[in-house]
């Protein structure tokens, strides 16, 4: 995750990016950069580490030009040097970029084959190039802007300056945030409303897909289409700038929302992007004589453990006991001699999951831990803190925290799959490559988020509903249950698709809407015929797939919700999101307090 700032103004720019970025030092501070047009023309500067040596190198040398571009970056692709800082430049083009550019191998390859040299170790360098290549040909710098978008593959904000142009500036939004703001005579482009604050308090946060082109005094944006389209302005509180809730009407849905940069930002901490393999050593487990893994921790992070289980056994072939914290203190399990038990905690903080450590750790195991807060009890009793990589979590429903740790999870298993000769050097990259792809799928469900909407409304008069699913979906349907019934208050459980037959069928009739989580796996044919079931019983079934339009599904739905094909290794971090915004249009639409729903709190520090 890394920050940008952008100004189109009337008097020096420089002072105020560097203000800016220092709002956005939360989200990245491995070096920093800024460019200023002087006199018309790209000048940077850059520099490592914190933002005091770019303000130093600043000061050394300054610039004065009242239009410039800023970044405090966290490195994905290349180490945090000064050469890869940004803004990145090619030609007449100076960019600077969050988040993750999927298909810059190919683009960089095509860019070589035309004799282009990099100078850089990065992917945004494919962005600056490609920008650059067509206002050579003789594109204006939105027309060149224009073509090149369609091309990036990935969830992504950049913003452009161009050599000699100082009427323009560039934004675009794909997956990772970007708000525009107005002054006088002057406009602004930032990751959010935090960073704009000493600027202005009127905003506009871009939407999915949108691209702004910013002159001194106006602004056009476009869509995904290209088509010009209008955004309301808003007018920022004060409170949402102390922890910025964007557009959003509550933290919870923008959690949902930030899914897709918050993943990529946890993954860029433990594969190398460039080769597409797991880093072992960020990951610090010793895998590869374990005999067995014990996994602890409590609600949502219990089945995030559940997933990894699955993962676990079925790619490195290592036994894993997976447990609710607060019963596995009590029953006295056996451990392995120097055995290695793994808890998960957003907050660090859970006493059930701090007592069952203490518990670990007193039977001989060593502790790794996957936390969020990394200031945390939880975090500084382990041996080993491999976090995750969410920032603040305000909802009281866990949902980013979630899918973070099932992405510090995958990567877990892959390089235990690996250290343990299970994986070979091309299934890894395999695995590795899908992992890149979870936030631009992400983005398309979010994208998605009214026609969920419209299912939440057929569901919210149920009293009772079912969620379905089988094998690593389980786990999925369970914790789809479990959103439900903590924001919405409608009572819902969540089950073993094969298990229904055994008993909870009785529960099913006509008023029960049964949610079945579906993707097209190896169990999909199970599934369906679990289904049948459910529909042979007059239950209404909304499934949740990647199935073409009701395909080899033979029965009648009363809903679809359709997710993007994709490896079925990644399948729980997609399906997470469809329950987890279900759960919140239902709460919304029956008027609880979505953030903050009765009896529950954040952090559980009582037994
Ligand atoms: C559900 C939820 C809780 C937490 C659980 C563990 O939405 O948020 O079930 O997952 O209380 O909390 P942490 O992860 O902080 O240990």
């Amino acid at each position: 995750m890394c920050g940008i700032v952008g100004i189109i103004g009337n008097k020096p720019a420089a002072p105020r990016l560097l203000e800016g970025l220092k709002r956005l030092e939360y989200r990245g501070y491995d070096s920093a950069g800024i460019a200023t047009l002087e006199n018309g023309h790209l000048d940077r500067r850059r520099a490592s580490g914190k933002l005091f040596n770019l303000e130093a190198a600043q000061e050394a040398d300054p610039l004065n030009g009242p239009i410039g571009i800023g970044h405090t970056r966290w490195a994905s692709h290349g180490a945090p040097t000064v050469k890869n800082a940004h803004p990145i430049a090619a030609g007449t083009v100076a960019v600077v970029h969050n988040g993750i550019i999927e298909n810059f191998l190919d683009l960089k390859s095509e860019l070589e084959g035309h004799g282009k040299i990099f100078d850089t170790d990065t992917d945004t360098e494919v962005v600056a190039q490609l920008v650059a290549r067509e206002i050579e040909n003789g594109a204006t710098p939105k027309q060149a802007v224009g073509t090149v978008l369609p091309r990036l593959e990935g969830a992504f904000a950049l913003v452009f300056l161009f050599d000699g142009d100082t009427q323009t500036l560039i934004g675009a939004r794909k997956g990772s945030p970007l708000a525009l703001g107005k002054g006088e005579g002057e406009m602004y482009l930032g990751s959010d409303a935090i960073a704009l604050a000493p600027l202005t308090s009127q905003v506009i946060y871009l939407e999915e897909g949108d691209w702004v082109v910013l002159s001194h005094t106006g602004h056009e944006i476009f869509d995904l289409t290209g088509a010009p389209v209008q955004r309301p302005w808003q007018q920022t509180s004060a409170y949402a700038l102390l922890i910025d809730k964007g557009n959003h009407r509550n933290f919870m849905v923008k959690e949902i929302f930030d899914q897709p940069e918050v993943i990529g930002h946890t993954f860029a901490n433990y594969i190398d992007l460039a080769s597409r393999t797991v880093k072992q050593d960020a990951l610090k487990v010793e895998f590869a004589n374990l005999e067995r893994l014990t996994v602890c921790a409590c609600g949502t992070a219990f089945y995030a453990g559940m997933a990894a289980k699955y993962w676990f056994e079925k790619y490195a072939r290592l036994p894993v006991d997976v447990d609710i914290a607060s019963e596995f203190r009590y029953r006295e399990a056996p451990l392995d001699k120097n055995g290695l038990a793994l808890f998960i905690s957003q907050s660090g903080e859970t006493a059930d999951t701090l007592a069952a450590l203490q518990y670990c750790r007193d039977n001989g195991q060593k502790i790794a831990s996957i936390v969020n807060v990394q200031e945390s009890t939880i975090a500084r009793d382990s041996d080993m803190i491999i976090p995750t990589f969410a920032g603040p979590e305000v909802g009281v429903a866990s949902t980013k925290a979630f899918t973070c740790q099932l992405t510090v999870l995958a990567c877990l298993a892959i390089a235990a799959g690996r250290a343990r000769g299970h994986l070979t050097s091309a299934q890894e990259i395999a695995l590795v490559s899908s992992l890149i792809g979870v936030p631009r799928h992400v983005a398309d469900i979010t994208n998605r988020s009214d026609e969920i909407e419209g299912v939440a409304k057929r569901i919210i008069t149920a009293r009772d509903i079912l969620f379905l699913g089988r094998g690593i979906n389980y786990p999925i349907a369970l914790e789809g249950a479990l959103k439900l019934k903590e924001i919405s208050y409608i009572h819902a459980e969540g089950y073993a698709a094969g298990e229904l037959k055994h008993g909870p069928i009785a529960l099913v009739d006509d008023n029960v809407p049964v949610i079945i989580v579906a993707p097209r796996d190896n169990l999909f044919e199970k599934t369906v015929s679990n289904m049948q079931e459910v529909a042979a019983r007059g239950g209404q079934i909304i499934m949740i797939t990647d199935a073409d339009e009701r395909e080899g599904i033979g029965t009648e739905l009363f809903d679809l919700i359709h997710v993007p094909k994709a490896d079925a290794f990644i399948n729980p971090l997609l399906y997470a999101i469809p329950v987890q915004l279900l759960a919140y249009h239902a709460a919304v639409l029956l008027g609880t307090d979505v953030d903050q729903p009765r009896n529950l709190a954040k952090s559980v520090t009582i037994e």
